[in-house]
């Protein structure tokens, strides 16, 4: 198999190093658009505790905050004004993915003169690709999404009813800077959610189709055994610097490109379907995941049941027949739906108030922005149509 790894992000981890980001940021510039959430990271001092490492590091700070979770474009065009308006020549994101993704987008927005939505991938027939953005340093506060270390951002429109993707390198942030003690403060539930994200990341190329990769199945295995292992620690009791710590490395290394190398390329069905479930509903994202995962897996598992038993065998300690043992596989896939709702993640649609009326426009919205050369869902199998309406349906 072939493959390429790219990434160039300084990755700074451990508990307290939030006071090294004014020396990071000196580094890259004088002025920083410090991006944040609704508002977390200004209840429990993070944010005062930043804005005191820049200033002190001689950064003058200018704040864009308010950005929601399944931030919107209109958030990103405001940052970038905001960005301008300032003559920031630096964008630091405070916050969970949302606020990163952001952040991220408008580093590229601010020095792009059109509509920052051409930038994401949403079905236009020729889509603006970046070449260049402001300098990003990412500080998360919430382990879930990987997006520190990553060139990925995923931005709603809310007008459209669209949630799309850009992946460029230009977005790579300068710095990851990783302090687990800011996620002490992280709810039960956005704990779970984040554990439930980080190892949805992992399922989607783990268990692809791709074969011989054994290093790469067991670093997969390693992130998805220790994020299960601490991640109930640290939603039983979230002041577990040591569990949030684990999790928190856990989440970076799943979707940094290393795991994932050589294995992870036949598409994220999952994150894809889930997109356009969130678009129309503004569930959060990991909540989508833990009810379109179980479904999927039971639909890929058919097909190509081999990495199915691995995990099953590997994770849950489960004994097959043999190689292609179905049973096995599907025992394994409900051992992972019982996890998922033992840790508090809603796994059915009805959970969160979708009911079946809109399956098809989903499936149809789902391939209308990203399909293959036959117009199916990229994924191993390629999911048509009537493989999506089939996947939500046993979702219901
Ligand atoms: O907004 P604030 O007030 O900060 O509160 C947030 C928000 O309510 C809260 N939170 C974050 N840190 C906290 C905290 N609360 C207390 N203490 C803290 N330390 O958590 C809530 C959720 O935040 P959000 O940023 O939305 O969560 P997450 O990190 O899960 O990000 C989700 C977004 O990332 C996208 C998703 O689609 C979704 O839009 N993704 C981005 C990816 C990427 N760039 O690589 C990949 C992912 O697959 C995903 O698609
Ligand atoms: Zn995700």
């Amino acid at each position: 198999m072939q493959f390429e790894y790219f990434n160039p992000t300084q990755l700074v981890f451990g508990a307290g190093s939030l006071v090294r980001l004014g020396k990071l940021a000196q580094q890259y510039g004088q002025r920083a658009l410090i991006v944040t959430g609704g508002g977390s990271v200004k209840r429990n001092g993070t944010f005062d505790r930043a804005v005191k490492s820049l200033t002190d590091a001689g950064v003058a700070v200018f704040e864009c905050d308010g950005v929601e979770p399944n931030p919107r474009i209109t958030s990103v065009k405001r940052g970038a004004d905001l960005a301008r308006a300032h003559q920031c020549d630096l964008i630091i994101a405070l916050g969970g993915g949302s606020t990163m993704d952001a952040a991220k987008v408008m580093a590229a927005a601010a020095l792009y003169e059109g509509d920052p939505w051409d930038m994401i991938i949403h079905g236009q027939p020729d889509p603006y690709v970046p070449t260049q953005a402001l300098p990003l340093i990412t500080v998360p506060t919430l382990a879930a999404t990987g997006s520190e270390m990553n060139c990925g951002a995923v931005i709603s429109n809310e007008d459209t009813k669209e949630k799309s993707f850009i992946h460029n390198a230009c977005l790579f942030p300068k710095v990851a800077l990783l302090d687990p003690e800011l996620t002490l403060s992280v709810p039960k539930d956005q704990t779970a959610y984040g554990v439930c994200d980080l190892i949805t990341h992992i399922t989607e190329s783990y268990l692809n189709g791709a074969t011989n990769t054994p290093i790469q199945d067991r670093f997969a295995e390693s992130v998805i055994l220790t994020a299960m292992e601490y991640g109930v620690k640290a939603i039983a009791d979230g002041s577990d610097l040591e569990a949030r710590s684990q999790v928190q490395w856990a989440a970076t290394l799943a979707l940094n490109g290393w795991v994932n190398s050589g294995s992870g390329g036949a598409g994220f069905p999952v994150h894809m379907i889930e997109h356009t479930i969130s678009a129309y509903h503004d569930i959060t994202h990991a909540v989508g995941l833990a009810i379109v995962n179980p479904a999927w897996m039971r639909f890929a598992t058919r097909q190509n049941p081999r990495k199915f038993v691995q995990f099953a065998e590997r994770i849950f300690g489960l004994t097959a027949k043999n190689p292609d043992d179905v049973d096995c596989a599907l025992a394994g896939i409900d051992r992972f739906e019982a996890f998922l709702k033992s840790i508090g993640c809603p796994t059915r649609l009805s959970e969160v108030g979708i009911n079946d009326g809109l399956l098809e426009t989903y499936a149809k919205e789902t391939l209308r922005i990203i399909h293959d050369e036959n117009g199916n869902l990229p994924a191993k199998p390629a999911m048509t149509e009537a493989d999506i309406i089939a996947v939500l349906r046993a979702a219901l």
